[in-house]
């Protein structure tokens, strides 16, 4: 009986995990962020539109900053829209990682 119960904890936490993981690793998916909320203005090279004033962010004053500096530029540009100065921080985070592999 006890071992019936034990495999049953056992086999609830194993679907949580398979339920809740794919979910997680969406969140950070920053390369998906990306392409979903920046890529229409930055273009998806993220070589930014010089002729609409939109920078690059593959730019050596990007690639200077910080990624705490670079993570703020993203919520805190005054020009961005809503959708994407509300991101959470951790899916700044994710973008910011995705930008370096471009950056390179
Ligand atoms: C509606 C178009 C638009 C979208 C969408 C957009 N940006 Fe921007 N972004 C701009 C413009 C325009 C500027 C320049 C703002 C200024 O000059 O004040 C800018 C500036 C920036 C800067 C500062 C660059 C520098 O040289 O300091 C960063 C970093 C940046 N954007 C990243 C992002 C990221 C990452 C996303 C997606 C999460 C995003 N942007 C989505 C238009 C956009």
């Amino acid at each position: 009986m006890k071992t019936t119960k034990l495999l049953l904890l056992v086999m609830t936490i194993a679907v949580t995990l398979f339920v809740v993981m794919p979910n997680l690793s969406w969140a950070e998916d920053g390369a998906a962020l990306y392409k979903a909320k920046c890529s229409a203005c930055h273009g998806a090279d993220a070589a930014g539109k010089p002729a609409a004033k939109i920078p690059s962010l593959t730019s050596d004053d990007v690639k200077k900053l910080s990624d705490d500096d670079l993570a703020k530029a993203i919520t805190g540009t005054a020009k961005h829209p809503g959708t994407v100065k509300s991101l959470a921080a951790d899916d700044a985070k994710a973008i910011v990682t995705y930008l370096r592999t471009l950056q390179k």
